[in-house]
């Protein structure tokens, strides 16, 4: 696991978006694992000026997401469909049907879950996959508890996740109890991953990450990352001061 430190949210941003640029010129039929989140809002902005400034194209780029509420229909301001057509798809030129979220209301969420799965290993494998990290230790939805060995499924969200989330609502109550996550086991079939901290919020889960290495457990899903050989960690100072 590579740990990259930068002194502030804006350059965590700046670092993660150059990583991701770096990969495209690479590739440009690059499949981008997507978060959503405050944390990546940030590089989703610097993406949006490389496309325009700097000519980055998505036109051959998909992209699939982590998880979308259960419960929540693509135009609910909240779900997470909204969240990446207007913090991001809509100011590129990627082509929307190479955009891949689960459908947060499936006719059967078992066989949306089955469906997605499928998505992640034809349309995948996702050759990068940008995280971040509650502060429970969940990736994705994947909450404590949650097994390794688990592919896309459905959880329960757990109290601190409603809460963390609930600025994202009117209200706490309007917060879904539920989701549509990719699994630890999804996760792990990336060819690399990056998972971005910000603030002294986080500054305890990057710690118990970081010493997890002889740990790896389900009490803190974040750990599995320690089983994968390509892993990059930015975080800002304030992020990695318990270190
Ligand atoms: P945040 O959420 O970016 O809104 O802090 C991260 C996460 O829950 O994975």
């Amino acid at each position: 696991m590579k740990v990259i430190v930068r002194d502030n949210y804006d350059e965590v941003s700046k670092e993660a978006s150059r990583l991701v640029e770096e990969k495209i010129r690479e590739n440009d039929e690059l499949v981008l694992g997507l978060a959503t989140g405050a944390t990546p809002l940030g590089l989703y902005e610097n993406l949006i000026d490389s496309y325009k400034t700097r000519g980055i194209s998505y036109e051959n780029v998909k992209t699939i997401n982590l998880d979308e509420y259960l419960g929540l229909d693509k135009n609910h301001p909240a779900s997470y469909h909204a969240f990446m057509f207007e913090t991001f798809f809509k100011h590129i030129d990627i082509e929307l049907n190479n955009t891949y979220i689960p459908d947060g209301v499936p006719a059967s969420a078992e066989e949306e879950c089955l469906r997605y799965e499928a998505v992640i290993d034809h349309v995948g494998p996702v050759d990068l996959q940008i995280l971040g990290i509650g502060t429970n230790g969940h990736i994705g939805f994947n909450e404590p508890g949650t097994d390794p060995n688990s592919l896309t499924h459905v959880v329960e969200l757990n109290a601190s996740t409603i809460e963390n989330n609930a600025h994202f609502f009117q209200s706490i109550d309007e917060v879904p109890t539920h989701a549509i996550t990719i699994g630890i086991q999804s996760i792990l079939k990336s060819d690399q991953v990056i998972l971005l901290a910000s603030g002294k919020s986080k500054a305890k889960a990057v710690k118990t990450l970081l010493e997890s290495e002889r740990n790896v457990n389900p009490d803190f899903p974040a750990s599995y990352l320690w089983t994968h050989d390509d892993v990059t960690i930015i975080v800002d100072k304030d992020a990695y001061q318990l270190v």
